[in-house]
């Protein structure tokens, strides 16, 4: 019966436990991140086959720049490379690929390398993925209120007129709400993925590093989701109402 249940419309993946994936082996934490980079290829590939529209990836966050600069260097250097060699993949596959995240600091080579993979991938129609990078989930906040209050100043917009629709317009992307959230390693934290958009995303938390985490731990992931009880705080559908 399993199958016959909804498939979440959109994924996060909190791509977590690279370093100590190669800590582990004795390898250095670069190794981790070329590995987690691998399996996220095979994976990508997976979860738009099963038919996931929405894929949301966080691959760096803003928090991440406190690493040490060998670390920051090698996983900017990574993007760069990939985008360059998956641009013509992902454009096959049909994924259209968006950025969530500040610019600043960004090097000019990952930000072009960013750009010119939206720019070739933008007529993608079998899904989108978005990458969150230099992202984090309260700057999306303080970023969306400043666009707002910009309006507001140039009198486009009065306060009255600020609904939930209006921040959802300016966030960084315009995507349904997350629906299922995993974060590989078994840490069980958000670290400021998509806060806004998680608001009623159901969580997964596998105890596998992201290098291990398979098409298969995948699929299981789905059933756990599929056998959840989603109520957005609502009455059960098949509950009675109370007297
Ligand atoms: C996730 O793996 C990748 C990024 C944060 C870029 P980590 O590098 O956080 O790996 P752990 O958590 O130290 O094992
Ligand atoms: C979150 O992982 C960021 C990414 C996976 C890109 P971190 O490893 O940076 O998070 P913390 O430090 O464990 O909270
Ligand atoms: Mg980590």
């Amino acid at each position: 019966m399993e199958n016959c249940k909804q498939l979440p419309k959109h994924i996060g993946i909190i791509m977590d436990g690279n370093g100590r994936w190669a800590k582990e082996r004795g390898l250095p934490r670069s190794l981790g991140h070329q590995e987690g980079a691998k399996n996220l290829k095979k994976l990508l590939y997976h979860m738009y086959e099963r038919g996931i529209q929405y894929v949301s990836l966080y691959a760096f966050s803003t928090e991440n720049f406190e690493r040490n600069q060998k670390e920051v260097d090698f996983l900017m250097d990574l993007f760069v490379t990939l985008f360059h060699k998956e641009l013509k993949s992902l454009k096959e596959l049909g994924v259209k690929v968006v950025f969530s995240g500040r610019k600043a600091p960004l090097k000019e080579k990952v930000w072009n390398a960013m750009m010119e993979l939206v720019d070739a991938t933008k007529e993608g129609q079998k899904g989108v993925l978005n990458i969150c990078l230099n992202y984090g989930g309260q700057y999306e906040i303080v970023d969306m209120v400043q666009k707002i209050a910009r309006q507001v100043q140039e009198k486009q917009l009065k306060i009255e007129e600020i609904t939930k629709e209006v921040v959802e317009q300016n966030l960084y992307q315009q995507l349904p709400p997350l629906d299922f959230v995993i974060r590989t390693s078994g840490e069980r934290r958000t670290s400021n993925f998509m806060i806004y958009q998680a608001a009623y995303a159901e969580y997964y938390f596998p105890n596998i590093y992201f290098p291990d985490f398979q098409d298969s731990d995948f699929d299981e992931a789905i059933l756990d989701f599929q056998n959840r009880n989603r109520r957005f705080g609502k009455n059960e559908a098949d509950s009675r109402q109370a007297e």
